[in-house]
């Protein structure tokens, strides 16, 4: 089993205090919506659904951001530029609606079977058609990553209930990569296009803990580089330490912002420039292994010790929170994103080719569940055919950013002029949708208008 599992985001952490006091600052309070729990086969049960809510002005339009998964308080917060400058330009309301099953809005009992996109989407509905202060008050949806897969497929099935959608950094196509190259291809690109030997050095990395793992009398000189909680005492631990390695790589690339973040505890502005920095620029003659694993270990601290208060890693820990269980209940079944390794020169990473089958096997063991593959392209158009099958949608923007390893997955072409393509040059995971920031490069600045001026068209404003 060594597919490489990643959320969409990788969660690393959940909702601090400071985010609290963010959506409070900001004029936002929490309503809970009491919805049904099965909308379609009319199971009596109900769930309640948190947002986090700002009331504009009733004759402002309504924006909805459509949750992913994790607690809203995370999509608030990476969602700034609808909090501070559409929703207030537009005297908007605007609502942060929480997905099921995640956050605090989980079900009383864990039955995964209400768990879909279907559910998901009438949620939105429900609670749209009870925000909208009049029969004409325009609504348009904004989603990142899962969130924009989200709030297209809204617009798709719910034309009329929302007038645009803003699907940002959507990998709506993600399924279709079925050996699932594309995710760490680009990763790897990221780094590649700091400086080559960036790339090759993380390889070497890779090349020699693969080798380390088959020779016990490494593992000590490894526990002690890498900090671990406990000392290695098996290969398949080294194994677990690549793909904790991997994993904050990946994790690097998407959040490679121009100016520090903190969505998964602080990071420097452009960290994998800083990786790189930390790898070095040397090549062969004057390598030296260790040396080689001290900075891979060095890289894996800018995410994973970004409060310096980390004692040790935990590298194998292998226990789950409700987020990771019911994302990968939702790639178990609706939702298949494929991804592997393939090692040089498809990427930096250790040869670890997805495997479908064996992923198919443990999510019929943990979930009772198969893998779905015809009915996600059946539902929504995103066939491969889609510039056919989407031919009559409209107002909707696919934005992509040239740097985020999930542009793999995200539309390049609009299947008619009604929906717009965007492309954010030198742009990470979804930097469209957060706040504007006097480091943004021109690329993003310009996507943003094109936006703005869609989103005017959309919701008829003349002001
Ligand atoms: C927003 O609402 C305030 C108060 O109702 C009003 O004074 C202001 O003109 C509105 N702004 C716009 C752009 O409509
Ligand atoms: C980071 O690396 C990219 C190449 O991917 C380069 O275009 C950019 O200028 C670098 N940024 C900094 C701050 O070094
Ligand atoms: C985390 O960072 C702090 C401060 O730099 C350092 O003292 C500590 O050793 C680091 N923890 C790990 C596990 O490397
Ligand atoms: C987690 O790891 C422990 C010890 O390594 C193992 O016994 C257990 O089966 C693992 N659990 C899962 C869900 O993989
Ligand atoms: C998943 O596994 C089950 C049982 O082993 C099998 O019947 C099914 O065809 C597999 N699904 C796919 C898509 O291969
Ligand atoms: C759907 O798209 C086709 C092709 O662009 C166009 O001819 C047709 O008028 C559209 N239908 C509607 C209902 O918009």
């Amino acid at each position: 089993m060594n597919w490489v599992s990643i959320a969409i985001l990788v969660a690393l952490g959940s909702a601090s205090q400071t985010e609290d006091m963010l959506y409070l600052q900001a004029g936002y309070f929490v309503e809970h919506f009491t919805v049904p729990l099965d909308h379609i086969n009319g199971d009596p049960g109900l769930i309640s659904i948190k947002t986090l809510l700002h009331i504009g002005d009733p004759n402002g339009p309504l924006f909805v951001y459509t949750g992913n998964e994790g607690p809203i308080e995370d999509f608030f917060y990476m969602t700034g530029w609808l909090v501070y400058t559409l929703g207030p330009y537009y005297n908007a309301t605007v609502a942060f609606i929480e997905h099921r099953y995640y956050g605090d809005s989980l079900p009383n009992q864990m039955n995964y079977a209400y768990l879909n996109t279907d559910q998901v989407l009438l949620d939105f509905a429900q609670i749209i058609m009870q925000l909208k202060s009049m029969e004409s008050t325009p609504v348009v949806v904004f989603g990142g990553s899962y969130g924009g897969m989200l709030s297209a497929y809204f617009r798709i099935k719910f034309p009329h209930l929302v007038d645009g959608a803003i699907a940002s950094s959507a990998p709506v196509l993600e399924y279709l990569d079925k050996e699932g190259i594309g995710l760490m291809y680009q990763t790897t690109q990221d780094y590649f296009d700091v400086y080559p030997n960036c790339a090759f050095n993380i390889n070497d990395g890779f090349n020699i803990l693969d080798n380390f793992a088959q020779n016990s009398y490494t593992w000590n000189g490894l526990s002690s580089i890498f900090q671990t909680c406990t000392p290695i005492t098996s290969s398949s631990q080294v194994l677990a330490l690549e793909d904790w390695l991997s994993n904050a790589l990946e994790a690097m690339a998407q959040l490679n912002y121009p100016y520090p973040t903190n969505v998964e505890g602080y990071l420097p502005a452009f960290p994998v420039n800083v990786s790189c920095s930390i790898i070095g620029v040397y090549s062969s003659p004057i390598k030296n292994m260790w040396r080689t694993l001290q900075g891979l270990a060095k890289v894996a601290g800018l995410i994973y010790n970004s409060t310096g208060t980390t004692t040790c890693y935990n590298p194998w820990d292998n226990s789950t929170d409700q987020t990771d269980l019911s994302w990968t209940y939702q790639t178990c079944s609706e939702l298949v994103m494929p991804s592997g390794t393939y090692g040089v020169p498809y990427d930096m990473f250790p040869v670890r080719p997805w495997d479908f089958s064996a992923f198919n096997a443990s999510c019929y063991q943990t979930y009772g569940v198969y893998p779905n593959l015809e009915w996600y392209p059946i539902n929504y158009g995103f066939t491969p055919f889609y510039v056919n099958s989407l031919k009559n949608l409209s107002n909707v923007v696919f934005s992509w950013g040239s740097e985020d390893p999930w542009q793999t997955g995200c539309l390049k072409e609009a299947p008619n002029n009604n929906v717009r393509v965007i492309g954010i040059n030198g742009g990470a995971h979804h930097l469209d949708l957060r706040r504007p920031n006097r480091n943004d490069p021109q690329s993003v600045i310009s996507a943003r208008n094109s936006e703005q001026g869609l989103i005017e068209q959309w919701i008829g404003w003349s002001g």
